[in-house]
């Protein structure tokens, strides 16, 4: 029912994805598939509503009324089976920020904060930018898949300096799901040790391939009273650009301490379009979501299929949830620069450069596949094309 081949041209918008081409590739002549918003129309109902409340002439300072948490309580339950009270949400102006100010509330300068690398890169700027010390619980691939190593996560948890540890659940851009059982033995782990865990988990709607996302704080008791979640409708219904968020802990004194911090640096008072976008979306949005997500599906399938009979050594790992996907292009021994060049001056596509999630992403480049298939099939064309002229 929704069009999600529709090229929409995103031109004159100031779209960070198409406007910033030129500064991070150095040339804006390359098909963006690079930061992790979609080429596809909001559902046609945020957009409704978002115009009917942009045509009321008068655009004051709005507050977000019950509705709003209640919004978010439902679609807890009813995307993630999970009991969330109205009482534990407080709304965010974005996951990032929202991470920065945790780590502001929960942690002193100088102490630890783990990560699991290659991760998300502003998780490194939460962490360094305010004084703290970034921890690398390298990801390793067993079996093909990659996973937590948790021996070395355990000593880095067992550091009285480390405080924190942010989970990226799903992860960007691995595309784990992580498992119940692998969310228990962090969640053991981190309170034994007394580390607060931050839960990103922004990605969570977007779930692929049968996997079930399962919420952090829903896997015990103590992990509900040891953590605090990140939230948003802005990666699954393409509208990161309202700024909207929130966070959610059933623990009054962590989501208090949240709450001073953002209010402290006065930003709680968010926008007018925030509430609007937001009840939209967890609203209306369930039967969209439900097309986006086999969209998605579709195009990982038609990359695998592409890559098996044109350029079958270079990998990816099914993502299990995201429209990120995470490709291993080692086997054409380029090194890092020489790899970004190609793609950027020979096949021009704008992909992110692996090495910006960390050094364990040398010999990756990250796809977003939320555009519509013809983009995805003239890119990998592209790619094709240029390799073989390489050769
Ligand atoms: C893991 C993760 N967290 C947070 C964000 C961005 O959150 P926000 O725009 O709400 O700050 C992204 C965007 O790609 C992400 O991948």
């Amino acid at each position: 029912m929704y069009d999600f081949d529709k090229i929409i041209d995103r031109s004159n918008t100031d779209a960070y994805k198409l406007d910033l081409r030129e500064r991070y590739f150095g040339t804006d002549d390359v098909i963006p598939l690079w930061v992790a918003d979609m080429d596809f129309a909001a559902p046609p109902e945020v957009q409704k509503d978002i115009q009917n409340r942009a045509a009321h002439e008068v655009y004051g300072y709005t507050i977000r009324k019950e509705d709003f948490a209640n919004s978010i309580v439902d679609w807890c339950n009813y995307k993630h089976n999970w009991n969330v009270d109205a009482s534990w949400i407080e709304y965010s102006p974005g996951v990032v920020p929202a991470l920065a100010f945790s780590v502001l509330a929960f942690s002193e300068p100088g102490d630890g904060v783990i990560i699991n690398t290659p991760v998300y890169p502003p998780f490194y700027s939460v962490i360094a930018d305010n004084d703290r010390k970034i921890i690398k619980s390298k990801l390793v691939k067993v079996n093909g898949r990659f996973e937590i190593d948790f021996e070395k996560f355990e000593e880095q948890a067992s550091n009285p300096k480390t405080k924190i540890f942010i989970l990226c659940s799903p992860h960007n851009p691995v595309g784990r799901v992580w498992s119940k059982d692998e969310l228990l033995k962090i969640d053991e782990i981190c309170r034994k040790h007394n580390v607060l865990v931050l839960a990103d988990e922004i990605h969570s709607d977007l779930a692929l391939f049968g996997h079930t996302h399962i919420p952090f704080a829903s896997v015990s008791e103590g992990a509900a009273q040891n953590c605090i979640s990140f939230m948003a409708p802005s990666k699954t219904f393409n509208i990161a650009g309202f700024s909207t968020s929130y966070v959610v802990s059933a623990n009054e004194e962590l989501l208090n301490g949240y709450k001073k911090t953002q209010n402290r640096l006065q930003l709680h008072m968010g926008h007018l379009f925030s509430g609007v976008a937001l009840m939209s979306a967890y609203n209306k949005g369930r039967e969209w979501l439900k097309e986006l997500r086999a969209y998605l599906e579709a195009n990982v399938l038609f990359i695998e299929e592409f890559l098996k009979d044109n350029l079958p050594e270079i990998k990816f790992d099914r993502p299990e949830a995201t429209y990120l996907i995470w490709i291993d292009f080692s086997a054409w021994k380029m090194n890092q620069k020489d790899l970004k060049e190609f793609m950027i001056h020979k096949a021009k596509v704008g992909l992110n450069d692996g090495m910006t999630f960390g050094s364990e992403g040398r010999g990756y480049l990250r796809l977003n596949i939320a555009s519509p298939q013809s983009v995805i099939e003239k890119a990998l064309k592209q790619i094709l094309e240029a390799k073989k002229e390489l050769e």
